[in-house]
């Protein structure tokens, strides 16, 4: 096994904040069913976004349509990536905090 690429990103959740047009241009159905039961549903989107930006970094490829990707979790609550074809495996790790959401990706194969 060996790392082929790592990504990270940041993000202020402020930008994610009342921005229903913008949501729907990079969050799939999924995505928007796993945010539909929190109170302060943009720290979750803006980590969601991070996810995306981070993944792009990681895999040095801009060809993707982020809503047809979707940040899903594992009964611990883990975030994976759907939708994504690549060799290899892909890891995420989200993080965020009224300000500001973080994400790190990790392609390996
Ligand atoms: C899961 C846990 C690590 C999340 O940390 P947090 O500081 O509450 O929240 P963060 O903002 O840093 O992270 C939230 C993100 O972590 C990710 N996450 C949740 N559960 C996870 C898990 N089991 N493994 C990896 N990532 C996880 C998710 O992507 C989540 O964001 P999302 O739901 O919007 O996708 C934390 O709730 C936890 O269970 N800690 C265990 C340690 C503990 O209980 N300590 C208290 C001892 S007194």
């Amino acid at each position: 096994m060996m790392i082929l690429g790592v990504g990270t990103d940041i993000v202020e959740v402020e930008r994610f904040k009342d921005k229903p047009e913008l949501c729907k241009r990079f969050l799939s159905a999924k995505e928007f069913e796993y945010i539909d039961k929190f109170r302060f549903k943009e720290e979750h989107v803006a980590g969601f976004w991070a996810a995306k930006e981070a993944l792009v970094k990681a895999l040095n490829d801009r060809n993707f349509n982020f809503s047809e990707i979707s940040v899903l979790h594992d009964e611990n609550g883990k975030p994976f990536f759907e939708g994504v074809n690549v060799d290899g495996r892909i890891h995420l790790s989200i993080s965020h905090e009224r300000k500001f959401a973080v994400a790190f990706v990790v392609w390996e194969k």
